[in-house]
């Protein structure tokens, strides 16, 4: 089996949402241990592991958080509310399954007198099958998380299912880890972010700590190539990896932008160059930590962002990974 789909069908399955990244974080550690020199973890939970070596300081993060739900309320009949953590749309959550940490599953449906159009997040629901608020609550607490609970399938090197966001970008790193050298040029960090879907919180305090000389930023990015699009966007599933040029969040640093493309034309690896017109990254508050920092990113072209459902290419991460790997060493 590719490593790329056997890293993040693992990922996959850890439960992470953002603030609860503990299993996530275990998962990585587990697997990253063997590719760097040492490991920590910060306060706010960011996994940092280090590849020592002479040179510049290099940074790159992906976030390891998840999107989810946390329970609000839960009624006299036992169904949940819920309260989005992340950036949930209300048509991607209807009659899907979600998963909490202690196993207990549930149904995400929705009030039927609401007419559809008029759906928000506060006319769903989670059914877990209790008959009673008593016996929802032997389940489950206010305050539990829950992440999607969706199958996963790989077909001829796309794959599919939750959260490519980001635990493919991590794949990415863990794979960029793996082809380094046993010497290294630069003193390299990989960093695995916490709470990135709710405000890109974890990745500064990371950098903070580290005071990086660059630092790269590896995650998901939408794509332009679905029938009837909403807007023209020049990144399509499985035509190489996307070079950031900026989205809401950020202008990335152009010479770590060209450090980039610099690294994947000695590779001979095609690029496609990323304008996201809503969402930030990462790579915006490594940016802006401290004095500042030279910050650039990778993105994956991802379909159906934010679904159970997420879809790739395994060659782009392939291809990410690689050009990750080569400009870390020679910046
Ligand atoms: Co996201
Ligand atoms: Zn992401």
């Amino acid at each position: 089996m590719r490593k790329v789909i056997e890293y993040y069908q693992r990922l996959s399955q850890a439960f992470g949402p953002s603030g609860r990244e503990d299993a996530v974080r275990e998962v990585l550690g587990d697997m990253a241990g063997e590719f760097c020199d040492d490991i920590s973890t910060d306060a706010l939970g960011n996994l940092i592991c280090r590849k020592r070596g002479p040179g510049k300081k290099v940074a790159a993060a992906a976030h390891m958080d998840s999107i989810g739900v946390v329970v609000t309320y839960i009624d006299e009949k036992g169904f949940l509310r819920f309260s989005a953590v992340g950036g949930l749309f209300r048509g991607d959550l209807i009659n899907i399954q979600v998963r909490f940490e202690n196993g207990t599953c549930g149904v995400i449906s929705y009030e039927e007198k609401t007419p559809f159009k008029e759906l928000t997040l506060d006319h769903l629901f989670i059914d877990i099958g209790a008959g009673s608020r008593e016996a929802a609550e032997k389940k489950v607490q206010v305050g539990d998380f829950a992440v999607f609970h969706a199958p996963i399938f790989e077909q001829g090197g796309i794959l599919c299912g939750p959260y490519l966001d980001n635990r493919i970008g991590c794949t990415a790193l863990l794979l960029a880890m793996e082809s380094l050298p046993e010497a290294v040029e630069n003193d390299l960090y990989f960093v695995f972010t916490v709470q990135e879907e709710v405000g890109l919180r974890g990745a500064g305090a990371a950098a903070f700590g580290i005071q990086p000389d660059y630092a790269i930023a590896v995650d998901v990015t939408d794509t332009g190539d679905l029938p009837e699009h909403k807007y023209p966007m020049a990144c399509h599933m499985g035509a190489g990896a996307a070079i950031k040029v900026m989205d809401r969040s950020v202008i990335c640093t152009p010479e770590v932008r060209d450090a980039l493309e610099r690294s994947a034309k000695s590779l001979g690896l095609q690029t496609q160059r990323e304008i996201l017109q809503f969402g930030g990254t990462d790579t915006a508050a490594l940016q802006k930590t401290g004095a500042g920092i030279r910050a650039g990113a990778i993105s994956i072209p991802t379909r159906y962002l934010h679904s159970p459902s997420e879809m790739c290419a395994a060659s782009d991460v392939e291809a990410a990974a690689a050009i990750l790997a080569h400009t870390m060493q020679s910046l």
